[in-house]
């Protein structure tokens, strides 16, 4: 497969670098990242090897990926089943649900009047839930099947590993002690500050390469629009962790944010990730959990009580909203995981809602470079001149909303 040998190739050079530098009695020391793409075995120190490179094995650092898929959906599943092959992913499949029994619907806040198709979606979420909790499971990725991702998905998440572990892991020789000075709860005015991966030494995480599974319960890196935390959340800590110059980002002219704000695109420069607590982040459609987030996820989406959509639900549980606990839910700016738009009718879009109308001309992935389903044809023969819809330097297209 393609990105990997390419990784192969890099990773070996790497590693030929790295063993000159120590013959001619070198020792790199760790400064600002430069591409976190382009030399990602630079930007960790020896003891970073280890659980960091669980990531990039065919379950992400997890231990399971699973899809949520309607069985008639049968399109959805091709394509799903397609892209994981082709980027070295494994992926499980939970059946969706046709059909919600009367006496089995969760309870519904006052005045809440959910239709049946989201009534269904959020059940799937939940039977996957469930599965994870029978099965004790520790970690888990759950996505939904019109998810789209990157080429370099791995290298990607490798990235996002060093960021979550930055704000989650406690700093080095310490038990209690955080990069963030705004943990666990800012100050009424106090503003958020920025770290670059690699920029603090940390207690290296032993039981989840994204930090250790007791310390995060969401990561949510598949949606479609959030914000940053700000002070006046009141219980989110603010600060970000900045991933500089990634390639894999596009310039800000071809970035929607859809039901987020523009806080990314006008603070920081072109091609910069960032990752934060989770805010009003909509759509459930990639996100990671561990066992004890699960039991807590099927309490609230199964038993406690239901005010909204699975997206909103999982955003009330993240934000300690509806009397609730708020919990530690992590995002990133862009996403890594996004709707996978087809060419043709909208109204294949979705079995949850019923608002895509009209025709789609061209497919498209918001946000998402290299594209896997965009480049299907390119990666099935081994072509690396991979389709773009967001080059540098380029007029964005018009995607609609
Ligand atoms: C990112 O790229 C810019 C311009 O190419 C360069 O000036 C800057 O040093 C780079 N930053 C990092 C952290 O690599
Ligand atoms: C990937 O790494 C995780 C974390 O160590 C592990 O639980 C999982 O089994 C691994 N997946 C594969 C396919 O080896
Ligand atoms: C669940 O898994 C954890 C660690 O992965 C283990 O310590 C525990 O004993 C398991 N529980 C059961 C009931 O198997
Ligand atoms: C981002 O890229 C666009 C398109 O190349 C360019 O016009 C703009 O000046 C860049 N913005 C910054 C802040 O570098």
């Amino acid at each position: 497969m393609q990105p990997s040998s390419v990784r192969g190739r890099r990773t070996l050079i790497t590693v030929g670098i790295l063993l000159l530098l120590t013959l001619f009695g070198y020792t790199i020391h760790y400064a600002a990242p430069q591409s976190p793409l382009l030399a990602p075995s630079l930007h960790h120190t020896d003891h970073d090897v280890g659980i960091l490179e669980d990531v990039l094995n065919r379950t992400l650092g997890f231990q399971k990926i699973y899809a949520i898929n309607l069985p008639y959906r049968t399109d959805h599943r091709d394509a799903m089943s397609l892209a994981a092959v082709l980027t070295d992913l494994d992926i499980e499949y939970i059946d969706g649900v046709t059909d919600v029994h009367e006496k089995a619907r969760p309870p519904m806040g006052a005045g809440v009047d959910l239709d049946e198709p989201t009534l269904r979606a959020l059940r799937a979420h939940v039977n996957t839930l469930r599965l994870i909790v029978e099965n004790n499971i520790t970690t888990a990725l759950i996505l939904e099947d019109d998810a789209d991702w990157d080429i370099r998905i791995k290298e990607q998440m490798q990235s996002f590993a060093k960021a979550s572990s930055l704000l989650l892991q406690p700093l080095q020789g310490t038990t209690d002690q955080f990069v963030d000075p705004s943990y666990p709860q800012p100050a009424s005015n106090e503003r958020p500050q920025n770290f670059e991966i690699g920029s603090h030494a940390i207690e290296r995480p032993s039981t989840s390469p994204y930090g250790d599974i007791d310390r995060w319960d969401v990561l949510w890196i598949g949606h479609c629009g959030c914000r940053f935390p700000e002070a006046n959340d009141g219980n989110t800590p603010l600060g970000r962790v900045v991933i500089l110059n990634d390639t894999t980002v596009p310039e800000k002219q071809h970035i929607q944010m859809q039901f987020g704000n523009n806080d990314l695109t006008n603070e920081y420069p072109n091609h910069t990730r960032v990752v934060s607590r989770a805010r009003v982040n909509t759509c459930s459609l990639a996100y990671a959990v561990s066992q004890s987030s699960a039991r807590r996820l099927l309490y609230e989406m199964g038993l406690n009580v239901i005010n909204g959509p699975t997206d909103l639900t999982l955003r009330s549980i993240c934000e300690g909203s509806e009397g609730r606990r708020s919990r530690v839910c992590l995002t990133v700016q862009p996403q890594l995981f996004q709707h996978h738009r087809t060419k043709g009718a909208k109204s294949s879009y979705s079995d949850v809602s019923s608002d895509h109308t009209g025709y789609n001309e061209q497919a498209f992935t918001r946000n998402v470079r290299w594209s896997t389903r965009l480049n299907f044809a390119k990666l099935l023969d081994g072509e690396t001149d991979y389709i773009d819809l967001f080059r540098d330097g380029e007029k964005p297209l018009n995607l609609g909303f």
